[in-house]
C-alpha cells in the first residue's frame, strides 16, 4: 500500500514538473473553467523569448556570446531539436548555421522542405565552452523554455538530432543507435530520433539511415 502511494506521489510529481515545463504553474480549482474567454492561457514564441530575456540564470551565460533561442515557423508541423550552439551559432545567435547546420539544411531540403517551414531549436540555448557536451544541470535549466517552445508550436513531429536531444526528450539513457528511426510519444507529439548532422560529417556512411528517417517523417506528415 505504502509503495502504491509513493509511486502515485512520484507520478504526480513528474506530471506537475511536466506542466511546469509547459509553462503551467497554477491549476484551476475543481469546477472552474481553465480557459475563460478573455483569459486565454495561449502564449507566443515572442513571449517565451521575452521571458528568457538576456538569461543569466545559469553558468553558461558567462562564456556565451549570444543566446540561441531557435528559429523558424511558429506553426511548423515539424520541429528539429539539436544539442546546443557551437561556435558559429554563438556568434550569429542562430541555430545550425555552421558546418553541421549546412548539412541539416541539405537534409531538410532533400525532402522538399525549407528551413523557413520547420522550426529549429536546441536542448540548451548557450554554447558550452570549447563545445563540450552539455551537463545535466544545464540541460535541466533550459528544459522549461524548450518545453514552452514545443507547447507553443505544437508540432506534429519532433525530429530529435543526436544523443542529447533524444535522451533528454525521451527521458532515457538508451543509446541513439537503438533509439533512431523509431517512433516515440511526447505528450501526443511524435518523436523520431536520428543521428546528429555533426556525427554524419564524421561518419558519412550513416547518412543513408538519416535519409530513411526523413522519408518516414515526410510520410507521417502526410
Ligand atoms: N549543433 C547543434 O546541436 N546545434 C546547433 O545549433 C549547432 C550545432
Amino acid at each position: 500500500m505504502d509503495e502504491n502511494i509513493n509511486e502515485l506521489i512520484s507520478d504526480l510529481k513528474t506530471y506537475l514538473e511536466y506542466l511546469k515545463g509547459m509553462g503551467i504553474d497554477t491549476l484551476p480549482a475543481s469546477g472552474m473553467k481553465a480557459d475563460e474567454p478573455g483569459q486565454s492561457t495561449m502564449i507566443t514564441l515572442e513571449e517565451v523569448r521575452k521571458e528568457l530575456g538576456d538569461c543569466k540564470r545559469w553558468k553558461l551565460h558567462r562564456t556565451r556570446k549570444t543566446i540561441v533561442f531557435g528559429e523558424g515557423n511558429e506553426k511548423a508541423t515539424l520541429m528539429f531539436i539539436g544539442e546546443g550552439p557551437g561556435y558559429d551559432e554563438d556568434v550569429q545567435g542562430r541555430p545550425f548555421v555552421g558546418k553541421a547546420g549546412q548539412l541539416l539544411t541539405k537534409i531538410i531540403q532533400s525532402v522538399n522542405l525549407s528551413r523557413e517551414e520547420v522550426y529549429i531549436a536546441n536542448i540548451i540555448k548557450c554554447r558550452p565552452p570549447q563545445n563540450r557536451n552539455p551537463e545535466l544541470d544545464e540541460i535541466q535549466n533550459c528544459h522549461p523554455f524548450l518545453m514552452k517552445q514545443i507547447s507553443v508550436i505544437q508540432p506534429k513531429i519532433i525530429c530529435a538530432l543526436g544523443t542529447f536531444s533524444a535522451q533528454t526528450l525521451l527521458k532515457t539513457d538508451t543509446k541513439i543507435t537503438a533509439l533512431r528511426g523509431k517512433l516515440y510519444d511526447l505528450e501526443g507529439i511524435k518523436v523520431i530520433p536520428t543521428y546528429h548532422p555533426a556525427f554524419l560529417l564524421r561518419n558519412p556512411e550513416r547518412k543513408r539511415e538519416v535519409w530513411e528517417d526523413m522519408k518516414k517523417i515526410v510520410e507521417l506528415l502526410g
